[in-house]
């Protein structure tokens, strides 16, 4: 790889051991994907969070790094095992807690923003268009790089704290223009509407992605599509298909930007959409548990979820899974007092996936797909998908 003298003084030791260390695991990285050299990054998003993803072997690893290791540029955190401040109304233990913690305060001591949220682009990790990042949560890089027109690969653990601790990273696969264009047509011919269908949109369109071993669809027929929206067909498509960016016509910035592809087309109408929501609603699920928020919910969504729960009362278990920063916001307009007056509960800096609840509830309702996946795969839920508003319904059953 082409290293400039910054790259290299980095390499040499003049910024210190874990700039070191990390331009090592940044070169390797480069020399298997065969970039020429490393860009610039303006923003990072570090993933791997959780206690749980994490071990004595990560937090080992982290703490090394921390010895030295400063960031370079803005970096946030994906969400943790547990809400920072309600970690013992959302029950979880006490031991979990402290080692959580301790993984926090090492990403802290590098310099890192502890906002552990997997939609940086809403709380103030926001790059514009054409800006490479180095992110790691799959939801973010797919919308980062689709509806932002961003530029970044999903990374590990590892290589996004490399890159914040020197501000580079190698440049191959998205970061460049050749790896962007579209590669399958899916035409759209049914309207679409809520986080929920969209979700099941990113599931179809996934799945076919996987059968055909491509990543980058071009989707048209699709009227319009707001940010809640997007986050959530982002999750659902980079979970089922592994997509890190798609193009959508009319509606993403880079739609017009690459030739609109041909050789490979499939649609998709209603009889697609009702197949792939039965696939997400299990039957003899029993749901003792409702969550909202995957990907983090916007204050959009939380003023909502304040507009159908006044003055109600849940009977079931109810996560609002958010960044701190959001919740602050829901705080001060007065919408966390109603949700929680409702007995639902904030769970800010954490999500039903990677928080340590398997084997508490058997059927989990959520508005999204990919919560939907991670359910029954990590947590052995019965899951059922519906929209914000049939959440809530369930929620007060
Ligand atoms: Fe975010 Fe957790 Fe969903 S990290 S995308 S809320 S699985």
């Amino acid at each position: 790889m082409k290293l400039t003298r910054e790259d290299q003084e980095i390499l040499n030791g003049k910024h210190g051991k874990a700039a070191k260390k990390s331009m090592e695991i940044l070169i390797t990285l480069g020399e298997i994907f065969d970039a020429e050299d490393m860009v610039d990054v303006v923003g990072v998003q570090i993933a791997g969070v959780s206690y749980d993803n994490l071990g004595e072997a990560g937090l080992e690893f982290l703490s090394e790094m921390a010895d030295d290791g400063k960031v370079k540029v803005l970096t946030t955190l994906n969400p943790a095992g547990m809400d920072r401040e309600n970690w013992q109304v959302l029950g979880i233990d006490k031991e979990f807690a402290y080692n959580q913690n301790r993984a926090i305060e090492a990403f802290a001591k590098m310099g890192i923003i502890t906002t552990c949220s997997c939609t940086p682009y809403l709380i103030g990790n926001s790059p514009h268009y054409g800006q490479h990042l180095a992110w790691a949560e799959s939801s973010a890089v797919c919308y980062a790089n689709s509806v932002i027109g961003a530029r970044t690969n999903r990374e590990g653990g590892p290589s996004a704290l490399a890159s914040a601790l020197t501000g580079k990273t190698p440049r191959y696969g998205y970061h460049l223009d050749e790896n962007r264009h579209g590669e399958v047509l899916v035409n759209v011919n049914v309207s679409v509407t809520g986080t929920d269908e969209f979700g099941v949109l990113g599931k179809i369109i996934g799945d076919r992605l996987g059968d055909l071993g491509k990543k980058i669809p071009y989707i048209a027929g699709m009227s319009s599509a707001t940010i809640e929206e997007l986050k959530s067909f982002s999750a659902s498509v980079a979970t089922y298909g592994g997509a890190a960016l798609f193009h959508m016509e009319n509606i993403t910035p880079e739609c017009d930007k690459y030739p609109k592809p041909h050789e490979i087309v499939f649609d998709i109408g209603q009889v697609d959409l009702d197949k792939a929501r039965s696939e997400l609603i299990d039957d003899d699920g029993e749901i003792d548990f409702v969550s909202i928020g995957c990907p983090h919910a916007s204050i959009h969504e939380i003023a909502t979820i304040a507009k159908l729960l006044e003055g109600k009362r849940i009977k079931k278990e109810f996560w609002i899974t958010t960044a701190r920063p959001t919740k602050k916001i829901a705080d001060e307009a007065g919408f966390s007092k109603i949700i929680e007056d409702a007995g639902a509960k904030f769970a800010a800096d954490t999500c039903c996936v990677v928080a340590p609840i398997k084997g508490r509830f058997k059927g989990m309702m959520v508005d999204s797909a990919k919560a939907c996946y991670y359910g029954r795969a990590k947590n052995k839920f019965k899951i059922k998908i519906g929209s914000i508003e049939e959440c809530i319904e369930e929620a007060l059953k």
